[in-house]
């Protein structure tokens, strides 16, 4: 594969941040949809993953965004080798300020390399404080843009829906001054598996961010040790898809089981295939399992 094979592809975005910071209802005020409003007791349970249309400099551009119950899914990727981000949007309450889960948030995404861009949500309320915010994290290497640092620090009130504009501007800014973020499409896709549920109904439906390739129905794909074949893929809006190309969050039907948070998926020639390499997994998994059990019965045996 040659770079001319590559083209501009969506920056992926995870919205990061303490609790109760206004990240889902961010993220809803960017969709302009209401999906707090159906969470149980507004408390995100799993991640979400959608696309949003954005206007910069005269152009149509899409960004992924992907919502995280705190930052342990991205823990858990991160521990699985996983690179799902591009850039992190860090939530910070104007009222709250910086708390110890926006500082491992901040920490994960500096190990990681990703570019941050910090939402100062909440300044519709009293005791909203941006700037005690800015002169927090620049003590964390953040440093606003006016105190001669990069980082863009964008106010605003995910209540209000003020700011999303700024903010996707800023997130627009930061792809394109930090990062080439470029893609093939015409090939096979891979990716990873954002997160997935069993449906009474449907069977597992897992949602995946396809990093690389094209997506089709029909596809024959292996994810951790789910395989199956696409049988059908839905947008974040619940529209069928027959195909999904870089940085496209999708859900897919069809798989036998419900692949892990952060697992990688690829399309393989047929579906034989995919079901051989998760038995393979299965089995080195189970492997895996029964050397730790004697471990620990063997350690046991010296006490
Ligand atoms: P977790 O997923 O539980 O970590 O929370 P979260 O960061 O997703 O916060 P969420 O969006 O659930 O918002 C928490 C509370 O803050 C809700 O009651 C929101 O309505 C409120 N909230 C969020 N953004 C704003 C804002 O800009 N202004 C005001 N006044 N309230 C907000
Ligand atoms: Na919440
Ligand atoms: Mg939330």
């Amino acid at each position: 594969e040659s770079d001319e094979d590559r083209v501009p592809r969506p920056p992926v975005v995870t919205v990061m941040g303490h609790v109760d910071h206004g990240k889902t209802r961010l993220l809803d005020a960017i969709r302009k949809s209401n999906v707090i409003e159906g969470e149980h007791g507004g408390i995100t349970q799993h991640i979400g993953a959608y696309q949003v249309s954005a206007e910069h400099e005269g152009e149509d551009r899409e960004i992924t965004f992907i919502d995280t119950p705190g930052h342990e899914a991205f823990t858990a990727m991160r521990a699985r080798g996983a690179k799902v981000t591009d850039i992190a949007v860090l939530v910070v309450a104007a009222d709250d300020g910086v708390m110890p889960q926006t500082v491992e948030a901040l920490n994960h995404a500096q190990a990681a390399n990703v570019p941050i861009v910090v939402a100062v949500n909440k300044i519709d309320k009293d005791g909203a404080n941006p700037d005690k915010i800015k002169g927090q994290l620049t003590e964390y290497g953040l440093v606003p843009e006016e105190y001669g640092g990069d980082t863009m620090f964008v106010p605003v009130s995910a209540l209000r829906g003020e700011g999303i504009d700024d903010l996707l501007e800023a997130v627009l800014l930061t792809a394109d001054a930090a990062l080439e973020l470029t893609a093939n499409p015409d090939k096979d896709a891979r990716g990873i598996a954002i997160e997935a549920n069993l449906d009474k109904g449907r069977g597992a439906v897992a949602t995946v961010l396809v990093q690389s390739g094209t997506l089709e129905v029909g596809d024959a794909i292996v994810a951790g040790v789910a395989h199956g074949r696409v049988r059908a893929m839905f947008d974040e809006n619940g529209d069928k898809l027959k195909t999904a190309g870089p940085s496209r969050p999708v859900q897919v039907l069809g798989l036998s089981t419900v692949p892990r948070a952060g697992d990688t998926f690829i399309v393989t020639d047929d579906e034989r295939t995919a079901r051989q390499i998760a038995e393979k997994r299965e089995a080195a998994d189970r492997a895996a399992l029964l050397a730790k059990r004697r471990k620990r019965v063997s350690l046991e045996d010296l006490d």
